[in-house]
């Protein structure tokens, strides 16, 4: 069955390997079975930045290198949450039902204020009824969206329910977020420990030029090489294993592995043949990420077809919310 999917997406940072691998796979997946809805959360980014110095420039570069990946604006609503009013509306709404304490317990909150303490702003407080109205606003039952986010989700069930029964409906459903289950594929970082994008230098981005992705898997943390055969892989060499085995073609995976296991390996080598990998994967989606900077009229285009058919939606369900509270029409 066809579901309603709902799912944001922070407005900063490139794409990397890890992103590909993790979320926008399973949207590419999703676009083709669902009713899905995947904006660029540029509301979100205030709550942290809000003096932005390039929110379009931003949101710009997202859209594309979504657009270069593979989502299709013919099959799913494709938007910029700052081009749908509803969105805010509702979350005023919410606001009106959602607690000083329970906004006070969410860990995301306390985490940021313990970051930037000198801007504790009533935004970063009230982020998860922002959340919720974006997911609410579509009547989602489906969230596709990580761990680092279930809190979050859990409070917009909450939030749904309390509506519901404050104002005596069955209106809102409660969302709960997409199990990916084993296809999720965690891509490691480079610098020898954690996972891609978790710190500085250790991402390979999509939109690195080959010259970039050579120098950054050749610094690639590895170790002093094994001493014995079949010895076990310190974890900066298992990442790199890890990583040609999701990239590269078997043979060439298994051909390093025996070398490995026979003492006769050369990082340097392995390496070097990491990173043509790495290039011919990624060169369809760059080359994308190029053409789609040059066309302006077409961005333009999907991004007001996105608002449009968001917008739609929302203001459906905006003026059924208004009625239940009880502002009619005179
Ligand atoms: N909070 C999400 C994140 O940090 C982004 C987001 C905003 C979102 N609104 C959403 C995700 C609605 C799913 C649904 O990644």
């Amino acid at each position: 069955m066809s579901e309603i999917v709902v799912s944001g997406i922070r407005s900063t940072g490139n794409l990397h390997l890890g992103n590909y691998f993790g979320a926008i796979r399973n949207f590419l997946k999703l676009q083709e079975q669902h009713q899905c809805y995947f904006f660029i959360a540029d509301f979100h980014s205030l709550t942290t930045h809000p003096t932005p110095s390039d929110l379009l420039g931003n949101t710009r570069q997202v859209l594309i290198e979504y657009l270069a990946c593979g989502l299709d604006p013919e099959k799913c609503v494709l938007y910029r949450q700052s081009d749908v009013h509803e969105i805010p509306e509702l979350y005023l709404l919410l606001n009106m039902n959602a607690y000083l304490g329970e906004l006070e317990r969410c860990t995301t909150f306390k985490e940021k204020a313990r970051k930037q303490p000198n801007n504790i702003n009533a935004g970063l407080l009230t982020y998860p009824v922002l959340m919720a109205a974006d997911i609410l606003i579509h009547k989602a039952s489906k969230v596709p969206v990580g761990k680092d986010q279930e809190q979050h989700l859990e409070m917009t069930r909450n939030f749904a329910a309390r509506f519901n029964r404050m104002y005596g409906v069955d209106y809102f459903p409660e969302p709960v977020a997409y199990n990916f289950g084993k296809e999720l594929i965690k891509i490691p970082g480079l610098d020898g420990s954690g996972k891609m994008g978790k710190s500085e230098g250790n991402a390979i981005h999509l939109s690195d030029p080959p010259e970039v992705i050579r120098k950054k898997v050749m610094r690639a943390v590895t170790d002093s090489g094994p001493t014995q055969a079949n010895q076990p892989m310190s974890e900066p060499v298992a990442n790199l294993f890890m990583l040609m085995k999701i990239i590269s073609s078997t043979d060439t995976y298994q051909y390093f592995l025996d070398s490995y296991n026979q003492c006769t390996i050369r990082y340097g080598d392995m390496k070097k043949q990491l990173a043509e990998d790495i290039i011919a994967f990624i060169k369809p989606i760059y080359d994308r990420i190029i053409e789609l900077n040059n066309r302006p009229d077409y961005l333009k285009q999907v991004i007001e077809l996105g608002a449009d058919k968001a917008r739609q939606s929302a203001s459906k369900t905006l003026k059924e919310v208004r009625e239940i509270i009880g502002f009619k029409a005179f």
